[in-house]
């Protein structure tokens, strides 16, 4: 049986070369943790936390789930490596497949992929910024991006957008647990409650094999929808864009 620090590598390798999730072996169970058991009550919904202004203006040529390379590049960007994933579930537990997960951070100067980031000039020209994964039949998505860092006024986060034919139904970000940044940060300071911030907050935990100090992270993202509200065909529109950029075409 695998190791399962080390298939998580191992099934980010394949997901990056196939088109989808869909030669994931069914033994790894992604998000053990607080919303992988079997409770017969409803899932903690994930708190939803505003878009932001730095969606990309001009999405990267690059695209795919290793947010570490762009293109054929052989140099890899600056930051902690950080093997992410998790699965996008309804409260009840169901895998909600076919959502398009997209995933959006600064680089490790602080500079988004936004002709209105800060720090622009000094961009890590080879981090992508910017990802997307479609999730397999058991809801699971991957990345391969850094550990998200602090830019003026913000605690480290990564945005997340869901979306499902080809309609945004839920956008997030997911913070650092425990981070001393969290506390102090504007958006996370509107979750009132510890379950909606604990829904957001994910540990980044070294793996143990690792030679260069890679990390991992699990994330499951609750839906307060079903699959069944979520395929009901009355969606439309572009994959995953958002409805104010959706008129720019
Ligand atoms: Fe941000």
């Amino acid at each position: 049986m695998l190791n399962r620090r080390e298939s998580i590598r191992q099934i980010f390798k394949r997901s990056v070369v196939g088109s989808s999730a869909l030669a994931l072996p069914t033994m790894w169970l992604p998000g053990s943790g607080q919303n992988g058991n079997a409770l017969a009550d409803e899932l903690v919904k994930t708190a939803h936390v505003g878009e932001g202004p730095f969606y990309p203006d001009k999405l990267p040529l690059d695209t795919d789930n290793d947010l570490l390379i762009v293109n054929e590049s052989i140099t890899r960007a600056v930051g902690e490596i950080t093997y992410l994933s998790g699965r996008v579930l309804s409260r009840s537990g169901s895998p909600v497949r076919n959502a398009f997960v997209e995933i959006w951070q600064c680089d490790s100067s602080g500079a988004y992929i936004h002709s209105g980031s800060a720090n622009r000039e000094n961009k890590d020209v080879n981090f992508q910024g910017y990802g997307r994964f479609l999730t397999d039949s058991k809801g699971r998505y991957s990345f391969r991006t850094i550990k998200p860092v602090a830019y003026p006024g913000r605690t480290p986060h990564i945005h997340f957008g869901v979306s499902k034919n080809g309609k945004r139904v839920f956008t997030t970000q997911m913070l650092i647990k425990d981070h001393p940044g969290n506390a102090k940060d504007g958006l996370f300071r509107q979750l009132r409650t510890k379950p909606e911030r604990d829904s957001i907050q994910v540990a980044f935990d070294p793996i143990k094999d690792s030679k260069i100090g890679e990390l991992e992270a699990n994330f499951d993202i609750v839906l307060g929808m079903t699959p069944a509200e979520l395929d009901n065909g009355t969606f439309g529109g572009g994959l995953g864009t958002p409805d104010r950029l959706r008129s720019r075409g």
